[in-house]
């Protein structure tokens, strides 16, 4: 049965969009953290999905429940589960309409404020691949405001993948929402797996990238977050939580600190490409 599963996943699906703070480049890492055997899987802050995809392209089967408060995000994952053509011929348009004049066209579409559910989600996958830096960045009345990338081939439509992610997301049991984290971890049980990887407690004042969604996740929400860790391992779930090493996020989960283990990482957010040095940040688990 197993071996049927994998024989359709012949292209593994990989993230869709970039996204920051995506995991993918830290996955040789993460991948060793992650428990050998659990029941479902739990990741209520998912972003580009880089370890849903890693995690199901091992065990196509599990059980996950996956969710993330961005509703344009959300959307794209429905909308490549349910309509993947429809979204594919819209990319195509998007494809062609920019390689006549990539300027004129990225501006027109960053502008536009489309109601139909293909012309929002192919919008924003257009400007994910075309945009400075990859990123999705809105300012505070939600608006997306990043200048045109300096790409001379993007590749727009990536079709192998989006079918890769169609399959994967219609063979497995995975439920998709778009809610507060905490909602999503209510059904958590124990032997269950949990990911967490929330937008990071700032080091320093300039760091403080938080803007994901229009609502910016403050120190108060570390504290929630802190609350649900505890009562997830009160459970018996087995809990595994990305952070900054920051004094905050230390203080926090000091009674962890015996599990928590420095992980070094590579990002990508700074647009000044000088100051993307590596750095550490912390994994912390109850495992
Ligand atoms: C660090 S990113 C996750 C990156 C992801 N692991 C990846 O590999 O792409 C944090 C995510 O949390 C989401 N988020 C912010 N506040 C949230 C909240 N209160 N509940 C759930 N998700 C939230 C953001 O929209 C963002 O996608």
């Amino acid at each position: 049965m197993k071996q049927q599963y994998k024989q359709l996943l012949v292209f593994t699906p990989k993230p869709f969009v970039k996204w920051a703070g995506g995991k993918r480049q830290l996955m040789p890492t993460l991948s060793k953290h992650i428990p050998k055997k659990f029941d479902s899987y739990f990741e209520p802050f998912l972003g580009g999905g880089a370890v849903l995809f890693h995690l199901i392209s091992e065990n196509p089967k599990t059980k996950c429940f996956v969710s993330d408060l961005n509703s344009n995000l959300i959307l794209s994952y429905i909308t490549i589960r349910d309509r993947v053509e429809e979204l594919i011929s819209a990319l195509k348009v998007h494809s062609e309409n920019y390689f006549k004049n990539p300027k004129t066209y990225y501006y027109q579409i960053r502008e536009s404020n489309p109601k139909n559910q293909i012309d929002k989600v192919s919008r924003l996958l257009f400007l994910n691949r075309t945009c400075f830096n990859g990123l999705y960045r809105v300012n505070s009345k939600g608006k997306f405001n990043v200048p045109l990338g300096k790409y001379t081939n993007p590749n727009i439509v990536n079709r192998e993948n989006l079918l890769a992610v169609n399959h994967a997301l219609q063979l497995n049991h995975i439920s998709i929402k778009c809610q507060d984290f905490t909602k999503t971890l209510e059904t958590a049980q124990k032997n269950d797996f949990v990911y967490l990887d929330p937008p990071y407690q700032p080091v320093s004042q300039t760091s403080n990238f938080t803007s994901y969604t229009n609502d910016s996740f403050g120190y108060e929400d570390q504290e929630r977050l802190f609350l649900e860790f505890q009562k997830l391992d009160s459970k018996g779930c087995n809990v595994m939580l990305s952070n900054s090493k920051s004094d905050e996020v230390l203080d926090l989960f000091e009674d962890y600190s015996d599990k928590t283990i420095e992980i070094s990482a590579n990002r990508s957010i700074n647009s000044d490409s000088k100051k993307r040095t590596g750095h550490s940040e912390l994994l912390i688990k109850n495992y």
